[in-house]
């Protein structure tokens, strides 16, 4: 399989650390890859939490669909300011850091600056729909938690060069569909005895990307078009999938380029 040699695996829950490493490791004497252990165990955070931040604009976009889908209402209010509030909320109670006292936090630099720029991203596309989903007489615009996912991570990539995606096994999109890589992390996901929120991880086989897999589970906004009954069009006119609350749902998977 191409560029799959699997030199570290680190896995990392949500919350701790917890990482599957080889014991002769030290943190401070070089990998194989040559590249410090430290160093990757901050490239694991990096990516991980940039995964956790787009599923928190998922999720606030999935919080708001009632609100945006409303046809009788042409100014929903939804500025890129109350999105960003929100946002702010959901990363801090999912990854336990304000964004706006983040200078002070003790993330990397590059970190910091990725995750400013990704709020910068996800409030210049909420921006951008402004018109769209303040349509009045429309009910269903079409923004959803994956088109919304799918417009910030093209722009951040192209901005930072860092690779994000929305994937899964099944993909509705065929833009999303999984890499080998990607797919092996989503077979594992799929299994019902997989721990929750667990991430996968690894260093490319050339030391200059690290890539990270963030598992999505299915809420019960989801289900009104994820869920059952299985085959049945939901109201974006693709079949439903049949999934069931707090069932896998797919992945981000997250491609960061090593910078020595
Ligand atoms: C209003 C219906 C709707 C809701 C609600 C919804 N989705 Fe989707 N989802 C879609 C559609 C439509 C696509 C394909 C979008 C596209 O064309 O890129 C999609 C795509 C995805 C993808 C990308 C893989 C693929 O199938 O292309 C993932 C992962 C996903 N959804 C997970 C979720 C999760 C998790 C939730 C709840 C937080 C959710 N969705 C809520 C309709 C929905």
């Amino acid at each position: 399989m191409r560029r799959r040699l699997l030199r570290m695996m680190v896995c990392l829950v949500a919350g701790g650390w917890l990482a599957v490493i080889p014991p002769t490791w030290g943190l401070e004497s070089p990998q194989p890859s040559g590249i410090p252990l430290q160093t990757i165990l901050e490239l694991e955070q990096t990516a991980r939490l940039l995964a956790i931040l787009l599923d928190s604009g998922r999720a606030v976009i999935n919080d708001n669909q009632t609100l945006l889908d409303d046809p009788a209402r042409a100014d929903k209010g939804f500025t890129p300011e109350v999105f960003e509030r929100q946002l702010v909320d959901m990363f801090r109670g999912r990854a336990g850091i304000d964004l706006q006292e983040i200078q002070t936090s003790t993330l990397t630099p590059r970190n910091k600056q990725l995750l400013k720029q990704l709020v910068a991203v996800s409030k210049q596309v909420i921006a951008d729909a402004q018109a769209d989903l303040n349509r009045h007489g429309t009910g269903f615009k079409g923004f959803i938690p994956a088109v919304f996912g799918a417009r910030v991570a093209t722009r951040f990539t192209a901005e930072t060069g860092v690779r994000l995606k929305q994937t899964a096994l099944v993909p509705r999109n065929p833009a999303n569909r999984p890499d080998p890589y990607e797919r092996v992390a989503l077979e594992a996901f799929a299994d019902s005895t997989y721990p929750r929120e667990k991430v996968i991880s690894e260093l490319a086989a050339t030391s200059s990307s690290l890539r990270l897999m963030f598992p999505l589970y299915a809420t019960r906004h989801c289900l009104d078009c994820h869920g059952g009954p299985k085959g049945g069009l939901d109201r974006t006119g693709y079949p439903r999938e049949g999934l069931t609350l707090g069932q896998n749902a797919g992945a981000i998977s997250v491609l960061l380029p090593v910078t020595k």
